[in-house]
C-alpha cells in the first residue's frame, strides 16, 4: 500500500508551477509553490508539526497538554492538526480583523478561539500577543507555541520548504520571494538556498503599514498602521524574522495584494489567498527590472477559500476601495456631457459685483469663471462676494478684487479619477480644451458623477 500512516506525514512537498500569464512580458519566470495544497490548506503546516515535536523533544510539552497561539489562523489551523494527530488540546487568539472563515475553521478543529482588538500596541494587555501569553501562563499545562519566538518556525523551512525548491528548480533559481509575517518562511527557505548558492537573492514583500521595509532600508523602528491584507507584515521585530538570510525588502499595497490574487485564481487558476498575490506583485516588480531571464520562486502561502467574504466579494472590495468604479474610468468629456444642464456662463474682469450676485443667482450657480477674452483670469465664488461686501466693499466696483485662483484646470480627455485630489483640496476645475474654456466642475457634479456608477447595497 502507498499510504501515509497519519496527516501530519503529507505536510510539504507541494508542487512549483510555472505562471503562464503573469510575468510574461518580462524575460524572467515567476514559478509559484503551492503551499495552500498542504493538508490544512497553509505554509503553517510545515511549522505546526516542527514546533510540537520539538516541544515534545525538550519535555515542554507533555501528553495531555494544551497548545496555546497567538495565530491569524494557518498556524492555529496546522497546529490543530498536529494536536489531532497526538492528542493535544488547543487554544488561540487572534485578532479581530481576520476573515469569518478563519475563525470558523479553527473553531471547526475543536480549538477554542480568543478574538481580540486589532487596533491596539503589541504591549498593551488586550493585544493579541498579551492575552495569548496571559492564557499560556493561566493554563495547567500550557505551552505556549510563540511562533514569533520559536525556531522551530524556521527551522522547519530550513528542513523542508528550501530543500524542496532547491531540488524542484535543479538549483536553477535566482530569486525567492515570499510574504514575511514572522518570517519564519523567507529565514529558513532563505538560510538553505544561500547555503546552497550564495547568490539566490531572497527578497521578502511586505504590506505598506508594517514596519519591516522602513526597518530593512533604514534600521530604523517606525510606527506601524493598519492594512487590510493578512497572515503578512508586522508591528514589531519577532526573533524569527532573520534580516541576515534576506537581500531586500519589497513594499506592496494592499490593492495590489489583492489584485494579483484575483488575477492568480482567474488568469492562472492558482486559488490562492492576498498574501501570495503579495509575494507575486513583488516579484513582477523584480521581473520587470530584469536583464536577463531569471527564475523567480514565490510561496502561495494559503488558499482562496478563506478569502471569499473579502477579496473575492465584489461588494467587500468596493466598500474598500479596491475595486474600480467604472466611473472613474470614464472621461472628463464624459462627465462633462453627464450633466443634465452644461451651459456655460462665464463673466469678464469688468463685470459689477452687483451683476456678478444677479447672474448667480439668475443661473442658481455658486461660482463664475472670470475671462479676458479666452484667458482665464480665475474664479468668483459666491463666498468670495460675500466677504468683499460684509467687510464694507462697493457693489459697484468691478469683481477684479474678489477674482482667486483657487482652480485646477484639467483636459476633456483626462480620466475622472484625477478629480478627487482637486476637490478633496475645495478647487474648482475647469475644463480647457486648445486653450479655449469648454466646461467648469463642481464637487457635486463630481460626486454625482462617480456615484452611479457604485451598485447601490
Ligand atoms: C496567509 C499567510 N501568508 C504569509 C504568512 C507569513 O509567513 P511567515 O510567518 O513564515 O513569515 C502567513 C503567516 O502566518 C500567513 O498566514
Amino acid at each position: 500500500m502507498r499510504v501515509a500512516q497519519s496527516v501530519t506525514e503529507v505536510v510539504g512537498g507541494t508542487p512549483l508551477v510555472k505562471l503562464n500569464r503573469i510575468g510574461s512580458h518580462t524575460p524572467a519566470t515567476i514559478w509559484a509553490k503551492l503551499e495552500y495544497m498542504n493538508p490544512g490548506g497553509s505554509v503553517k503546516d510545515r511549522i505546526g508539526m516542527q514546533i510540537v515535536e520539538d516541544a515534545e523533544r525538550e519535555g515542554v510539552l507533555k501528553p495531555g497538554g494544551t497548545i496555546v497561539e497567538a495565530t491569524s489562523g494557518n498556524t492555529g489551523l496546522g497546529l490543530a492538526m498536529a494536536a489531532a494527530v497526538k492528542g493535544y488540546k488547543c487554544v488561540f487568539v487572534m485578532p479581530d480583523k481576520m476573515s469569518d472563515e478563519k475563525i470558523k475553521a479553527l473553531r471547526a478543529v475543536g480549538a477554542r478561539v480568543v478574538v481580540t482588538p486589532t487596533n491596539v500596541a503589541p504591549e498593551d494587555p488586550r493585544s493579541y500577543y498579551c492575552v495569548s501569553r496571559r492564557i499560556a501562563d493561566e493554563t495547567p499545562g500550557a505551552f505556549y507555541a510563540n511562533q514569533y519566538h520559536n525556531q522551530s518556525n524556521p527551522k522547519a523551512h530550513y528542513h523542508s520548504t528550501g530543500p524542496e525548491i532547491w531540488e524542484q528548480t535543479e538549483g536553477k533559481i535566482d530569486v525567492f520571494v515570499s510574504a514575511a509575517g514572522t518570517g519564519g518562511t523567507i529565514s529558513g527557505t532563505g538560510r538553505y538556498l544561500k547555503e546552497k548558492n550564495p547568490d539566490v537573492r531572497i527578497v521578502a514583500a511586505d504590506p505598506i503599514g508594517s514596519i519591516y521595509y522602513d526597518y530593512f532600508h533604514t534600521g530604523k523602528m517606525t510606527e506601524a498602521h493598519s492594512y487590510l491584507v493578512e497572515g503578512f507584515g508586522e508591528d514589531f521585530l519577532p526573533s524569527t524574522m532573520h534580516f541576515d538570510h534576506v537581500d531586500d525588502v519589497i513594499r506592496v499595497t494592499d490593492k495590489e495584494c489583492f489584485d494579483f490574487c484575483r488575477r492568480l485564481v482567474r488568469e492562472e487558476g492558482i486559488l490562492t489567498g492576498g498574501s501570495a498575490g503579495g509575494a507575486v506583485a513583488a516579484a513582477v516588480k523584480i521581473a520587470e527590472r530584469a536583464d536577463r531571464p531569471l527564475n523567480i520562486v514565490t510561496i502561495m502561502c494559503d488558499s482562496y477559500a478563506r478569502y471569499l467574504s473579502k477579496i473575492f466579494d465584489d461588494e467587500w472590495m468596493k466598500e474598500n476601495g479596491f475595486l474600480q468604479n467604472d466611473r472613474l474610468d470614464s472621461t472628463v468629456a464624459d462627465l462633462l456631457g453627464s450633466r443634465s444642464s452644461d451651459a456655460l456662463v462665464t463673466i469678464d474682469p469688468d463685470t459689477l459685483i452687483q451683476d456678478a450676485v444677479g447672474i448667480l443667482r439668475q443661473h442658481g450657480i455658486s461660482q463664475i469663471p472670470v475671462l479676458d477674452g479666452a484667458e482665464v483670469k480665475g474664479i468668483v465664488t459666491e463666498g468670495d462676494l460675500l466677504n468683499w461686501l460684509v467687510q464694507g466693499g462697493d457693489i459697484d466696483a468691478t469683481v477684479e478684487g474678489c477674482i482667486e485662483n483657487r482652480f485646477a484646470i484639467v483636459e476633456p480627455v483626462n480620466k475622472v479619477s484625477m478629480l478627487g485630489q482637486f476637490f478633496s483640496r475645495d478647487l474648482t476645475v475647469l475644463v480647457m480644451e486648445s486653450g479655449r474654456l469648454v466646461g467648469i466642475l463642481t464637487k457635486i457634479d463630481y460626486i454625482d458623477h462617480v456615484s452611479r456608477g457604485v451598485t447601490p447595497r
